[in-house]
């Protein structure tokens, strides 16, 4: 159970930098990392102004922004993700919705994309590809995909019913037509359907490392949005022997993995029939995007 923070007002000046010096205060002393940056994250969010206008104008706060900054301090220091609290994230330039219940979108899932988009460039999937996004989550991948391919076809898959409403609603925001959200498990909602590409950044966090997490990851984030079972490769075992039915001869897997797990991957993908037709190292150097096809 969370605590009612003391009441905490504030007092005049409060013009934008000396609220954001008070935000980052406030943050800072209670062990949040990168407090300027999410001070101005808050303030954007608060004021509707962008960082320059802030930084040049300095403007004074209203009693309504004071009120929606004052909201956010208290829940970023209960430790709620900054990005429920703001309510959306960019992920390749696209604005998408998150909140409790769908997992936040990272950065290196862009790279995920940028390497399926890299084979669509290659020719390797055709243009009116079939595309199927298992997790689909907030939609990120398969909108990302879907808006940057036009004429391809993206279909989202996912369990959660919470993560299809975020799905259905950033395909709305985005205006992206080619993207269809579909609730249930894995395969289950396309019995019989055949795609170019299976595409999935599947939960794959072993199960015993999930308390060990960030508290704003543990105690918010979706625990079906992380948990890949006792050895985190349950879901790439059920998505690669699954792909076995689903995907055309020439098709393409494309998976995210988590740092360590590419080779036990790989492993699970020669057993089914695939072999690696590309692994790709994130800035960290960990192989984060694995692609397969049939051998
Ligand atoms: C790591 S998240 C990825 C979300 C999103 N694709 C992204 O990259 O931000 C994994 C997603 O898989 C979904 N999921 C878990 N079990 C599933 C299942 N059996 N069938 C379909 N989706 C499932 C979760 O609800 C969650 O949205």
């Amino acid at each position: 159970m969370t605590r009612d923070l003391p009441s905490y007002k504030y007092k005049p000046p409060t013009t934008a930098l000396a609220v954001f010096r008070d935000i980052c205060q406030r943050l800072s002393s209670s062990g949040i990392e990168d407090a300027p940056a999410e001070a101005e994250l808050i303030l954007s969010f608060a004021t509707g102004l962008s960082r320059v206008a802030l930084y040049s104008d300095n403007p004074e706060l209203s009693d309504r922004a004071l009120k929606v900054v004052e909201d956010a301090v208290r829940r970023r220091l209960r430790r709620v993700p900054l990005q429920y609290v703001i309510g959306e994230v960019e992920f390749l330039s696209l604005t998408i919705k998150v909140g409790p219940g769908v997992l936040i979108p990272r950065p290196e899932t862009e790279l995920l994309v940028l390497e399926v988009l890299e084979l669509f460039r290659e020719g390797l999937l055709p243009q009116d590809a079939h595309v199927l996004d298992i997790g689909t989550g907030s939609g990120c991948i398969g909108l990302a995909i879907a808006r940057m391919v036009p004429s391809c076809h993206v279909t989202g898959v996912d369990v959660s019913a919470s993560a299809i409403d975020y799905a259905r609603k950033n395909r709305n925001l985005n205006g992206v037509k080619n993207f269809y959200p579909l609730l249930g498990s894995l395969f289950e909602p396309v019995k019989g359907r055949v795609f170019d590409l299976i595409v999935s950044n599947p939960p794959y966090i072993r199960t015993d490392e999930i308390a060990h997490l960030q508290k704003e990851v543990s105690g918010y984030e979706p625990v079906m949005a992380l948990d890949g079972g006792r050895d985190g490769l349950d879901f790439y075992r059920m998505i690669i022997s699954g792909a076995a039915g689903h995907l055309a001869r020439e098709g393409v897997i494309s998976l995210e993995a988590g740092a360590g797990q590419a080779e036990s991957i790989a492993e699970i993908a020669k057993a089914e029939g695939f072999s690696p037709f590309r692994i790709r190292k994130d800035l960290s150097s960990i192989e984060r995007v694995l692609i397969f096809r049939r051998r």
